[in-house]
């Protein structure tokens, strides 16, 4: 086992920040450590007590190539071209001049600077990691169904950064790559029934020291009984 750099759980969960431009290229990542986090991820919550979930660990720099090719095509279709040509869902989706104030507008912006950063630098993260799910894909993208087939993948990408971070590395919930499920699992040779719905880059960091994140207000998005109490802040 390696040995955790961090071990504080309340800073883990409040420091495990999606990790793109502070990602080292330079150092390697050995199999044994993202095994290691892999075997913890395994203890995830999922549904029907079913472990239908697939990872696939890219180390091979030709199948990085391959990937991070379609992830450029992923990018140009579904951020760039429809924000230059202005297309409305994705502006109020993604565009930094449809947040609320200035500070938002501008986080917004350094995000979509640190996506475009991750899309230009693919090839040059040592991991690929590929989620994918076996469930049977739902007919609605709504309800119990649809919250069971992501509910049990998220989870063990959730715990996977966690180990990563506490033994200083980074990841980011790249689902970008599920746009082209299909290609993603044609250029890796994948059986026909392992979907892929998020990529995991793994890097070790640059340095260890990340910040809780800006969040609403707890009142703001939480509530006791009815939406008419929020909750407070001041209750321990
Ligand atoms: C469901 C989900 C999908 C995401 N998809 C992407 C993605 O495709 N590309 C990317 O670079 N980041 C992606 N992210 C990372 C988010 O941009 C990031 O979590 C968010 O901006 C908050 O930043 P933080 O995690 O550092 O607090 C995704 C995160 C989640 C949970």
């Amino acid at each position: 086992m390696s040995a955790p750099v961090i071990t504080d759980v309340d800073e883990l969960l409040t420091t495990t920040r999606a990790v793109r431009r502070r990602m080292d290229f330079d150092r390697p990542v050995g199999r044994g450590v993202v095994e290691e986090c892999l075997r913890i991820a395994q203890q995830a919550p999922m549904g029907s007590n079913l472990e239908h979930w697939r990872i696939v660990c890219v180390d091979d720099p030709s199948l990085k190539e391959r990937i991070s090719a379609l992830y450029t095509e992923i990018w140009f279709e579904t951020v760039e071209g429809p924000l230059a040509r202005n297309e409305a869902a994705t502006v109020t989706r993604l565009s930094p001049s449809t947040r609320p104030d200035r500070e938002t507008a501008d986080r917004q912006a350094r995000i979509l600077g640190g996506v475009k950063f991750l899309v230009d630098h693919l090839t040059e993260v040592p991991v690929l990691v590929i989620l994918c799910s076996l469930k049977p894909v739902p007919e609605e993208a709504v309800g119990g169904t649809a919250s069971g087939y992501y509910g049990s993948i998220f989870p063990f990408a959730w715990s996977f950064t966690l180990a990563l971070r506490s033994r200083g590395l980074g990841s980011v919930m790249a689902t970008a790559l599920a746009h082209r499920a299909d290609a993603v699992r044609d250029a890796l040779g994948l059986p026909e029934d392992w979907r892929p719905i998020t990529l995991l880059p793994v890097a070790h960091t640059k340095g260890l020291e990340f910040h809780p994140a800006p969040r609403a207000p707890l009142s703001d998005v939480a509530f006791w009984n009815s939406p008419d109490e929020p909750a407070g802040t001041d209750r321990a």
